[in-house]
């Protein structure tokens, strides 16, 4: 089946069973391999992307149901010259360890400060469900903090962790 959807900012078109998990389109007809899989049953957040917005488990989504929507992956959040404030906050402190999960993290972090640009610890744990087996989950939550200051404009330096 011919499926058309924006990736990125950018219409892709592959010729894909209709079945196909939108992840394994990203990854493997797209080459975007930033999108990581993990459980492939929605549990563990690895697969993260943005659909029109929303964070969203790709590896459980079929392909078919994006068809004319718009996906973004961690790899259209930001460039090297204009980084996503998930981007920065995440590089000033250090957060990935083996970094699996780490793009999965990101995709709904920045989902979670584009609808709460402030959260409180309890709204990130509410939100941020994916699981980090080497257990960045305290850096994680520091970077979130520090990525709402830095998109409220504010260029203090990074914090200690929290
Ligand atoms: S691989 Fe999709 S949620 Fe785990
Ligand atoms: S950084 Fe290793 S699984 Fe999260």
């Amino acid at each position: 089946m011919i499926v058309t959807l924006t990736v990125n900012g950018v219409e892709r078109t592959v010729d894909v069973d209709e079945t196909t998990p939108l992840l394994w389109v990203l990854r493997d007809e797209l080459d975007l391999k930033a999108t990581k899989f993990g459980c492939g049953l929605a549990a563990c957040g690895a697969c993260t992307v943005h659909l029109d917005g929303q964070a969203i488990r790709s590896c459980s989504v079929p392909v078919v149901a994006v068809a004319d929507a718009s996906v973004v992956t961690l790899e259209g959040l930001g460039t090297p010259d204009a980084p996503h404030p998930v981007q920065q906050a995440w590089t000033e402190h250090v957060v990935p360890q083996c970094g699996y999960c780490q793009p999965g993290f990101m995709m709904a972090a920045a989902a979670l400060l584009a609808e709460v640009p402030q959260p409180t610890d309890e709204e990130i744990d509410r939100a941020i469900t994916n699981v980090c087996r080497c257990a960045t989950h305290v850096r994680i939550r520091t970077a979130i903090h520090r990525a709402a200051e830095i998109g409220a404009g504010e260029s203090t330096g990074a914090e200690d962790d929290r």
